[in-house]
């Protein structure tokens, strides 16, 4: 019982640190991180959704280029995606309205006043 303890402790302590996935460097608050998760979820197979990222589909734009776009805010990237009709061909899909909020909120995370896009 004595060193049962600790050592479990210690196993706990290595899988906790080994099993952390990777996630956005600034701290999110509960709803961007929401909608990190979403976007991980939902986005991601096409999107790349950090900073500095490169999208598997290259004809995805990353999600720092789209919030990065001259004269997106937040309400006109929520606009845009509540309404699927305006999406283009690939996102043959709609967003849970619910979830919409929550995607922005992460999305508008990446907006950098220094932001270049990658050459
Ligand atoms: C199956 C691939 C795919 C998935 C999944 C996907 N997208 Fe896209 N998305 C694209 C492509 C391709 C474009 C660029 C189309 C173009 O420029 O014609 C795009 C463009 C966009 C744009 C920019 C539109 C514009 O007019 O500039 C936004 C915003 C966007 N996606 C948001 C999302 C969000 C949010 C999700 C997840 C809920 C998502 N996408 C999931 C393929 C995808």
């Amino acid at each position: 019982m004595r060193i049962a303890l600790p050592l479990s402790a210690t196993f706990l302590a290595i899988t906790a640190c080994t099993t952390l996935p990777a996630k956005p460097v600034v701290e999110l608050t509960e709803q961007e991180a929401r909608g990190y998760d979403f976007a991980k979820a939902h986005c991601a197979a096409c999107h790349a959704i950090m900073a500095n990222g490169s999208s598997p589909n290259p004809e995805a734009p990353p999600f720092e280029a789209v919030v990065n776009t001259r004269g997106l805010t937040a309400r006109t990237l929520e606009t845009f995606l509540r309404d699927s009709h305006n999406f283009p061909g690939q996102m043959a899909f709609e967003i849970d309205p619910a979830k919409v909020d929550d995607v922005t909120a992460y999305m508008v995370t990446l907006k950098r006043a220094d932001y270049r896009p990658a050459p």
